[in-house]
């Protein structure tokens, strides 16, 4: 029907819905240009409405995009552009599907990969009056950014990967030579100590057996002058000093020999040898017990004190003895070189774990000692007590039980007054070996 068919219409009526077509079509032809597409579906589920946008959107069925044209038709078209998702679906199931989402939308925005590559933003929407609005918008090209973006991550958290463990075998294999190297250290530092040992003994002997060699041959110069005057006639004085003599070079001999004996003992107990190892199970804190209560003797006459801190319970597989043995070297040094003139010194041992190892620091708060000292005091032989008592023995013994029978390492750490430290680190548990 016309506008104008024959009827007359009032002139302003007419006036009115031309500009209301006029308005009509303007809204129209912009939403076309929208960035969107916009479908409308009445209540019966029929095309009310659709922009140019909707149908370039789906070239392969914007034809179908007629108004009144009902949704099933638009639903059925797709079929053959349905996702893998659904592609166990007969069609009619599919069809069904499709109208009974569209008479429902969720409401919320939903990302939606096209079946030519294309991404687009769906939302629908139902309005109070039971018609569907839905929006289409594409979203390809942000799409396309972010799977970039991830990809670029990925990619660099791949490389990152690469890198971490390239570097992380690399510092295997370092780890690795220098275990090598340090083994080898090791043995070196075992033959040179060994070494210093045998040329130590060789010449501390040197001097009390060159003594007795000398008082010897003395003895022998004078029996033969003896054995010559006995031919002349033999006095009373004379053989009375001749057998002082004999006796005071006996003496000397004797001395001599006694001091090489000595010697040789105290080198024997320097060698430890790995295989005389003793091992048996123990608490730690039995065995400081213990050491504590053989001081206490000693600690009674002087003023010194002994203080030890252990975990309760921490149990040990190792040379029990061995132990004992560096930590009383340790006390006796203490005793008499750190508190040479000190009347109340501390000694204290603290004993952590760390990993399977047990880490004992022994501390005292003595004379301390110049680093020429601290730079030898492993080495046998070496002492500050030459002809007092010092053999220099001490600590070379500490460091062969450590290092060998305790199958450990051991560091020190001195300043004159400024006391002693050493700490000590060994298994728990001793390899056997
Ligand atoms: N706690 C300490 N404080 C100060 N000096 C020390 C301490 N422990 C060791 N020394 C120094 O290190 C030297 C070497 O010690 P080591 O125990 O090997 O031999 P020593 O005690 O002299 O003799 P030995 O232990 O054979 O009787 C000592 O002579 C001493 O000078
Ligand atoms: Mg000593």
């Amino acid at each position: 029907m016309a506008l104008n068919d024959g009827i007359e219409w009032p002139k302003e009526l007419g006036q009115t819905l031309w500009t209301e077509l006029e308005y009509v079509r303007l809204l129209q032809g912009s939403l076309d240009y929208l960035q969107p597409g916009i479908s409308i579906y009445d209540p019966q589920d029929r095309l009310l409405f659709c922009n140019q946008r909707m149908r370039e959107m789906y070239p392969e069925v914007g034809h179908l995009f007629q108004i009144g044209m009902p949704y099933a038709l638009i639903a059925r078209a797709f079929y053959r552009y349905r996702h893998d998702r659904v592609k166990q679906l007969t069609e009619d199931e599919y069809v069904a599907a499709r109208i009974a989402h569209h008479a429902n939308p969720s409401g919320v925005d939903e990302e939606y990969l096209n079946h030519d590559g294309t991404w687009l933003l769906i939302w629908d929407r139902k309005t109070p009056n039971g018609c569907i609005i839905g929006f289409r918008l594409d979203i390809t090209e942000r799409k396309n950014a972010e799977l970039k973006v991830l990809h670029v991550e990925k990619g660099a958290k791949q490389e990152l990967e690469a890198k971490v463990e390239e570097r992380t075998t690399e510092l295997k294999q370092a780890l690795e030579s220098l275990r090598a190297t340090q083994e080898k250290l090791v043995q070196s530092e075992k033959l040179a100590s060994m070494g210093r040992l045998v040329a130590g003994i060789a010449h501390e002997i040197n001097t009390p057996l060159g003594n007795a060699q000398l008082v010897a041959s003395s003895i022998q110069s004078r029996v033969r002058a003896f054995r010559a005057t006995g031919q002349s006639g033999l006095t009373r004085k004379a053989l009375e000093q001749f057998l002082s003599e004999l006796e005071t070079g006996a003496d000397l001999v004797y001395n001599n020999l006694m001091r090489s004996v000595e010697l040789v003992q105290d080198f024997k107990d320097a060698a430890v040898q790995r295989g005389m190892r003793k091992l048996s199970s123990f608490l730690l804190e039995g065995q400081m017990h213990r050491i504590e209560v053989l001081l206490q003797p000693v600690l009674k006459r002087q003023s010194h004190r002994f203080t030890y801190t252990v975990t309760e319970g921490l149990a040990m597989h190792t040379d029990a003895g061995a132990l004992e043995q560096v930590i009383t070297n340790l006390i006796n040094n203490s005793l008499i070189h750190a508190f040479e003139d000190i009347s109340a010194g501390q000694m204290h041992i603290e004993c952590r774990t760390h990993f399977q190892n047990l880490v004992l620091i022994y501390t005292d708060d003595g004379n301390g000692m110049e680093a020429a000292i601290l730079a030898k005091i492993f080495d046998p032989f070496f002492t500050t007590k030459l002809g007092k008592g010092g053999s220099g023995l001490g600590m070379f013994v500490v460091y062969n039980l450590v290092t060998t029978t305790l199958g450990g390492s051991i560091a020190v750490d001195s300043a004159p007054g400024k006391g002693f430290k050493c700490t000590i680190e060994i298994p728990m548990t001793a390899a056997s070996e």
